[in-house]
């Protein structure tokens, strides 16, 4: 769990993410897609070229999701309820991935925030993406 501090320090840094949500979302995805190709084998029915109209939407709704796990940092696990559902029984992505994914979301956000991008707020950002990940894999058996 995280502390009072990291909460703060996501909290803090996702003010300026939120303005720029959709364009780091599909950066998150392009890097997630060119850095490990075996993710694509999840997306057979999407465009996966830079900047397509899917992966931009994509882009976009997952960083929905992780603003909405920012409002509710103190209960994560209810907030992605229905999308911890969605990834173990419906598209039932392995597990590591999340990992790759979360790795490209704090590589996006390092990039374009490089001065906020402090070793607290990596830890912080980093810590608060496992917690996350941990939500959308923990209803895999
Ligand atoms: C769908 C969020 C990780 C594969 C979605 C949706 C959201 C989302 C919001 C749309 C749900 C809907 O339409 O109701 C997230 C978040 C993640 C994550 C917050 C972790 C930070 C992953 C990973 C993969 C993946 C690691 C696979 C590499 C998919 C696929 C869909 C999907 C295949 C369905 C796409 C479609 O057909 O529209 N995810 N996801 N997700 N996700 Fe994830």
């Amino acid at each position: 769990t995280l502390t009072q501090a990291e909460k703060a320090a996501v909290v803090t840094i996702w003010a300026k993410v939120a303005t720029q949500a959709d364009a780091i979302g599909a950066e998150s995805l392009e890097r997630l897609f060119s850095s490990y190709p075996q993710t694509k084998t999840y997306f057979p029915h999407f465009d996966l070229s830079q900047g397509s109209v899917q992966l931009r939407g994509h882009g976009s709704k997952v960083m929905n999701a992780i603003g909405e796990a920012v409002k509710n940092i103190d209960d994560i696990r209810s907030a992605l309820a229905k999308l911890s559902e969605l990834h173990a029984y419906i598209l039932r992505v392995d597990p590591v991935n999340f990992k790759l994914l979360s790795h490209c979301i704090l590589c996006s956000v390092a990039a374009r925030y490089p001065s906020d991008f402090t070793p607290e707020v990596h830890a912080a950002w980093d810590k608060f993406l496992s917690s996350v990940s941990s939500v959308l894999t923990e209803k895999y058996r």
